[in-house]
């Protein structure tokens, strides 16, 4: 099988041509790209220069390609996938002249933020690990862009000082909170893109400052990505509970895994909420994401239904628990009756309290009545040291860094 570096270069330039092509139709057709300047960009970007060890079509496939795992086999650097890469870009918007910074380098993402801002512009990408920067740095001068991109090594939570303000940063990398220094670096008319960690969901984010120590966006596309390494590393925690059965959880909150376990041994009882959604509506992860903000303890439960009697929806559901963790309830669903493409969300309550079960059934309707087919919610982001008393009223996510505030407005 020939890799990228064994053809010569004729050969490569005509058949890469085509599979860009193809590649960037593609997502056009998906609606991943809606700005031509954004499809230019990709035009003017080989792949296949950014991720030179694969075969030809496999550098233009619509899929991430892994370069560095950690001794255990988890990833821990990747060439991001270029749906992620478009829909990152849409999101940020760079324009002519713009300054930029992106946290997190593997040359493909700096080359086509230089595309957009141009000569007049200026990208600054920061990596943690120095084998990825000594990647980016080769694979942009493959591609002639050496001098166009400054490659920093060093740990992105405190952003690039020297070069700021941004019009621009775009962190390709996940973090579990947003970096004071982030803000403090980004031009007061600036955009911040963040895949984001909301109690264990990722999501995209765009964020623009509102004056005053004020920052607020959403966007909230699901994402995955490799967690930040550095000073802001975080994890989520998973715990085993019955055969076949884990919940996923983020952030300090009260669980007794072995009685949240033996809560979820005993039957369940379903409980229907009369929210019918069609199975093409793309409801799971908007609802993933109102739970995450109205429940006091949430987690998401993953099952493996060879293993296990409990009925999560496949990727895992939104669990709450009792804070003794004697009760718990998940969301679930059930198709509905001679409808083939609608279903019904529901809750199945284990254990006695049924006020747990009501509170979920009764935040499905409260969804359905006044938030369903609505942007979703609103990310509100403070500098640190803002007064509480002054902050918008929702789901206040705890993490270190700059305070953040989830809500969902009616309209
Ligand atoms: C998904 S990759 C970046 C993809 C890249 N932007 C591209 O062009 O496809 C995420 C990168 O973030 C880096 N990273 C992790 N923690 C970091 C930190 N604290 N500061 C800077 N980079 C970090 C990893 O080493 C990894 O290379």
């Amino acid at each position: 099988m020939k890799t990228v570096s064994d053809r010569s270069v004729t050969e490569l330039a005509a058949e890469a041509g085509e599979l860009n092509h193809q590649l960037i139709h593609a997502l056009e057709q998906a609606g991943r790209i809606t700005t031509p300047e954004i499809a230019a960009a990709f035009r003017a970007t080989p792949r296949h220069l950014f991720v030179p060890d694969v075969e030809l079509s496999e550098a233009y496939k619509d899929d991430y390609q892994p370069t560095d795992r950690d001794g255990d086999g988890r990833l821990l650097s990747s060439v991001s996938a270029p749906w992620l890469v478009a829909q990152m870009l849409e999101y940020l918007r760079p324009q002519p002249g713009n300054s930029v910074l992106e946290i997190g380098s593997g040359g493909y993402n700096a080359a086509l933020l230089h595309q957009l801002v141009g000569d007049a512009g200026a990208v600054t990408s920061i990596d943690i690990d120095p084998a990825v920067t000594s990647r980016a740095r080769r694979c942009l001068r493959a591609a002639g862009l050496e001098d166009a991109v400054r490659i920093v090594t060093g740990d992105g939570a405190h952003g690039v000082p020297d070069a700021a303000p941004y019009d621009r940063i775009e962190v390709t990398v996940q973090a579990a909170a947003i970096e004071q220094a982030w803000l403090d670096q980004l031009d007061p008319k600036g955009v911040l893109v963040v895949p984001l960690r909301v109690r264990g969901l990722g999501r995209l984010v765009a964020l623009t400052p509102n004056g005053e120590g004020h920052y607020s966006g959403g966007g909230w596309l699901p994402c995955g990505f490799v967690a930040m390494r550095g000073e802001a590393a975080s994890s989520t925690r998973m715990h085993a509970l019955t055969p076949g059965a884990r919940v996923r959880v983020d952030g300090t909150q009260p669980l007794d895994p072995e009685a949240l376990a033996k809560a979820l041994d005993t039957t369940g009882t379903p409980r229907w909420s009369g929210v019918e959604v069609g199975s093409s509506e793309g409801t799971r992860p908007v609802i993933d994401l109102w739970f995450a903000t109205v429940l006091d303890t949430y987690g998401t439960l993953l099952t493996d239904p060879k293993e296990s009697a409990l009925r999560a929806l496949p990727g895992g559901t939104p669990l709450t628990w009792t804070t003794d963790s004697t009760a718990a309830a998940y969301v679930t669903m059930r198709p509905v009756e001679e409808k083939s493409d609608r279903y019904e969300y529901g809750v199945i309550l284990h254990g006695d309290d049924q006020a747990l079960a009501e509170t979920l059934v009764e935040s499905l309707r409260e969804w359905d009545r006044d938030h369903r087919g609505r942007p979703g919610p609103v990310l509100h982001v403070y500098d640190e040291g803002t007064d509480p008393a002054t902050m918008a009223l929702g789901r206040s996510l705890e993490r270190p860094g700059a305070p953040m505030v989830l809500t969902w407005p009616k309209s």
